[in-house]
């Protein structure tokens, strides 16, 4: 299986924040944002894979600033990392401001989807070779995120967390 670059998954989708996704306090509901995520983490899933996809796990939303309505959002995913059967996405949310155009970070998720045959069981995905020094970067704290994840969800004992507990014992 040929090994891939994050670049080959890469995933940008922008769409604008309509009255109908907001708050009570027009900003974008933080809902309709995972949902735009997950789809855009779901194509860059397949993009890599070329298998069907699914979303295993949430490993962390940050939501750092408020999107105002009207404004412009970017959604960007890319797979920081392929284990067996699981790809680590990480996903970075630009604004662009209406009125000036400058653009800003305005959050960032990591999602762990996993490739599954016709009947849903989980099968092999290519490996990632990461290019730049941020996903180089990314690519390297991959595994102990999936460990914290398992630990999360009770399918990992923690004292298997290997790399997880190196982070508070080095
Ligand atoms: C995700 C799913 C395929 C995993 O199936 P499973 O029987 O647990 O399979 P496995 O234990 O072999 O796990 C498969 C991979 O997922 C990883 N995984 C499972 N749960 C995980 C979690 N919570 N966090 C991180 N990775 C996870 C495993 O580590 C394994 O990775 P690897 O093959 O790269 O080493 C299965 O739980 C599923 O179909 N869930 C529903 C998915 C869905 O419907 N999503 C939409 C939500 S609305």
């Amino acid at each position: 299986m040929r090994t891939k670059t994050p670049s080959e998954s890469r995933t940008v989708m922008t769409d604008m924040v309509l009255p109908s996704e907001t708050n009570p306090l027009n900003n974008l509901f933080g809902g309709e944002l995972l949902a735009r995520m997950d789809r855009a983490a779901s194509i860059a899933a397949r993009r890599h894979s070329r298998r069907i996809t699914v979303t295993a796990a949430v490993n962390h939303v940050a939501f750092n600033r408020s999107v105002p309505l009207g404004s412009v959002v970017t959604v960007e995913a890319a797979v920081s990392r392929a284990f067996k059967s699981s790809m680590e996405i990480f996903i970075d949310v630009w604004m662009e401001d209406r009125f000036t155009g400058e653009r800003a970070k305005a959050n960032e998720a990591i999602y762990t989807f996993v490739a599954v045959d016709d009947t849903g069981v989980p099968t092999e995905v290519p490996q990632l070779d990461p290019q730049t020094d941020l996903e180089k970067e990314r690519f390297a704290a991959a595994l102990r995120r999936k460990q914290l994840s398992l630990v999360l969800a009770g399918k990992m004992k923690p004292s298997d967390a290997t790399e997880l507990k190196a982070l508070f014992t080095s």
